[in-house]
């Protein structure tokens, strides 16, 4: 027997690293599927792989390395491994006999979600395999334990997401309804191809906030209008307004030192083409932007954020979060 998880991916909208100091953030679930297949195994080995990335390792109980195969195997797949401990430790079952193969084309530190899809994938599957479903708060509570581990401050938002899909509106833990069921505006992605850690970003925004408080709360209060003004502008769908926001979010970004070079060449060559507005997404230092237009314009923004060197991205959105199933030999 074997379950599947498959999870979108995500992009922030409005609010990314203010979320951390407890404002809101806005964001929403694309079509960029993450799928972690589970399947029991005799032994007491737990084998992890990532096909794309080709790598391959399997942890004894206690989480050492019993075989390994591909470069910085580790460092990819050691938090796996602590979903599968996590998900093991709410079952009340021993962590052991369990094969498991991650399948992504989410680029991975481009700010999409990509490591918050794969635990909230593997704690999906596994709570299916064991015919013990979690909760979407069950399996929320355990993939932001382990972003914890990982990233010592992150603020939820990407597990929250990921867990729960949709147009999402979230703050210190958990997700309003305020954005219900409203559909989001068509988004262009552009990615910069250029790879940093959102660790790194969060590091310096809360020291930032640590050494100038009064510095940041004047700007995280300025973003905090923009968010609850773009919830507004969202929900009525009007597009300019919410095309004007992301460029001010844009920026306060840009006040945090979060944002960089490549970032405002995507994000400029979009404006140019008559975006209705245009920001960076997610961590910040490089990985992805975002653009808004009007129907009538977006390819001329699409071949722009091309021009500029961005690699534009599928968007779609879907208007739900992770789904598991069980198959049955
Ligand atoms: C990362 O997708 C969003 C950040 O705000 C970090 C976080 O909320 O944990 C940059």
């Amino acid at each position: 027997m074997k379950a599947r998880a498959v999870s979108p991916a995500k992009v922030i909208l409005f609010g990314e690293h203010f979320v951390v100091g407890g404002n809101t953030a806005i964001s929403m679930t694309i079509d960029f599927p993450t799928t972690v297949t589970v399947e029991r195994e005799s032994g007491e080995r737990v084998s992890i792989e990532s096909r794309d990335l080709h790598v391959k390792v399997a942890f004894s109980q206690q989480g050492e390395i019993v075989e390994s195969v591909g470069s910085n195997a580790e460092t990819a797949l050691r938090p796996v491994f602590e979903a599968v401990r996590v998900s093991f430790e709410k079952l009340h079952l021993p962590c052991h006999g369990l094969s498991i193969m991650v399948e992504s084309r989410v680029p991975i530190g481009m700010g999409l979600g990509s490591s918050a899809a794969t635990a909230v994938g593997t704690v999906s599957a596994i709570g299916e395999l064991f015919k013990r479903p979690f909760t979407q708060q069950e399996i929320f509570d355990a993939a932001y334990s382990l972003e914890r581990m990982v990233h010592g401050h992150p603020s939820g938002v990407d597990q929250a997401t990921i867990t729960y899909g949709g147009l999402v509106c979230y703050r210190n833990g958990a997700v309003d309804s305020r954005l219900g069921h409203s559909s989001p505006p068509t988004l262009l992605i552009g990615n910069t191809g250029k790879r940093r850690s959102t660790g790194e970003f969060v590091g310096k925004v809360t020291r930032l906030r640590k050494e100038q408080p009064e510095e940041y709360a004047k700007i995280a209060f300025d973003a905090q209008k923009i968010a609850e003004s773009a919830i507004e502008a969202l929900r009525d769908g009007r597009n300019e307004d919410v095309g004007s926001l992301m460029n001010a979010n844009q920026v306060l970004l840009e006040k945090v030192g979060v944002s960089s070079p490549e970032l405002e060449k995507l994000i400029a060559a979009a404006r140019s083409a008559r975006a209705l507005g245009a920001k960076l997404t997610g961590g910040g230092g490089g990985g992805c932007m975002i653009a808004i237009a009007d129907k009538s314009k977006s390819k001329a923004v699409v071949e722009a954020i091309e021009r500029a060197g961005g690699q534009v991205l599928p968007s779609a959105f879907v208007p739900y979060g992770v789904r598991a199933s069980l198959e049955e030999d």
